[in-house]
């Protein structure tokens, strides 16, 4: 790798990870945040950057899981290949004997019969030449190591990278209160941007449980990192960790704000879920603008038109309840929000047909290991004469 010194222009292979389907999203993201020429992988982008970006990253990117810094990158023909390149590799000048560490990752080569096996033969190299250098060994943390590296192989060739964020980035540090069916906060943040919402029309949330789209949806609206309140970043446990950097990246990052630039309100059924979301909001400078009502959906106060983007249950042990509710979803869309868009998220495909209107955009995507549809509807009146019956709903669109 390199000094402290040459952090701030060492040109690094940084690759951003996400979950399935978003990587076209992630790659809008980055070009926004300046990076022109993202290189799309299986669930990840690749950009090329310096320390100074994989610092700005952890805290900025919304819509990642994971920043890696690529350490190696070799050809290998056998298993004992990898334990004698990874040797090669400069361990103890990445970090100090004291700290943790693990490797995880992903193994698609036969030249292993076992897919646990190349974890194993790198970790041994870690152990090996730390025991040669240094007289002592790092000890290993799966749970909560203070050190991440990430190994993937395909066929020969092999990437060591070290995954510079070390806890998952959904781990935002803002959600301390939670109910039973919480959305991934990255999944939110890539929804939102997915949606297309133009962060100036007023966003609903009708069944918002502890407001994590409408924290996501806040977060962007006013530019504040997705991060601001994460304190882990695994990149603080390397060697070559400029401290002051990192400071000044943090310090000024944008977090106070004396208004929100849209109306965002959010709703849930349960008193109980309205606590927590208004909880969660107050950790915010914008927590005070954002609404909370305590209603069903049909019953929350707003005015259309409006961008309404939601996770409502879907509880499939009570499928009868989920038709009738997302009927009503349907019928709230159609008879009481007119020129609206909604986009809905969720994993009973029975619900989201009992809707009863027809998507203009449909994708697949995954909330954790959930397979969800994620559908917009779009409501805008009929002729003035024929009044609200005839609510037209758009043509799809793919
Ligand atoms: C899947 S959870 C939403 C989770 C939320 N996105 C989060 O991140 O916490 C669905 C929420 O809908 C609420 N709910 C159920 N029936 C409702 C109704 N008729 N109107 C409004 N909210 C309802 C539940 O209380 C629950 O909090």
């Amino acid at each position: 790798m390199h000094s402290k010194d040459s952090a701030k222009k060492e040109q690094l292979l940084i690759t951003l990870k996400c979950f399935f389907g978003f990587e076209e999203v992630l790659a809008d993201e980055l070009r926004e945040l300046g990076y022109d020429n993202p290189e799309i992988l299986n669930r990840a982008v690749r950009i090329s950057g310096t320390w100074k970006d994989v610092y700005h990253l952890n805290l900025y990117i919304r819509c990642a899981i994971a920043v890696l810094v690529e350490i190696e990158s070799f050809y290998i023909q056998s298993e004992e290949d990898l334990y004698k390149r990874a040797l090669k590799v400069k361990w103890t000048e990445l970090f100090d004997v004291n700290k943790t560490f693990a490797i995880k990752g992903a193994i698609f080569s036969s030249i292993f019969k076992n897919t646990h096996y190349p974890f194993l033969l790198v970790k041994d190299a870690i152990v090996d030449q730390f025991k040669a250098k240094v007289d002592e060994r790092p000890n290993i943390d799966v749970k909560k190591p203070s050190i991440l590296f990430d190994l993937y192989i395909k066929d020969r060739e092999v990437t060591i990278s070290v995954n510079t964020s070390g806890l998952p980035l959904f781990q935002r540090g803002y959600r301390n209160a939670v109910g039973p069916a919480p959305i991934n906060e990255v999944v939110a943040a890539s929804l939102i941007r997915l949606s297309g919402w133009d962060r100036k029309q007023t966003f609903v949330d009708p069944f918002c449980g502890s407001g994590t789209l409408l924290i996501e949806a806040a977060l962007l609206a006013t530019g504040i990192p997705s991060n601001i309140e994460r304190q882990h970043y695994a990149f603080k446990n390397l060697k070559n960790f400029d401290a002051e950097l990192w400071q000044e990246i943090f310090e000024n990052a944008p977090r106070i704000v004396r208004e929100l630039p849209c109306k965002i309100i959010g709703g849930d059924l349960s008193d109980e879920m309205v606590l927590k979301a208004r909880r969660n909001l107050r950790g915010f400078s914008f927590g005070r603008f954002i609404e909370v009502q305590s209603c069903s959906f049909e019953k929350i106060k707003v005015e259309a038109p409006v961008f309404i983007l939601t996770n409502p249950p879907y509880d499939q042990r009570l499928q009868a309840d989920v038709d009738t509710l997302y009927e009503g979803i349907g019928n709230w869309l159609k008879h009481d929000l007119t020129e609206s868009k909604a986009w809905i998220i969720s994993a009973s495909e029975e619900g989201l047909k009992s809707v009863g209107l027809k998507p203009s955009k449909k994708y697949k995507v995954f909330n954790g290991d959930l397979e969800c549809g994620f559908r917009s509807y779009e409501t805008y009146k009929g002729s003035k004469r024929n009044g609200p019956e005839d609510l037209e709903i758009a043509e799809p669109e793919e």
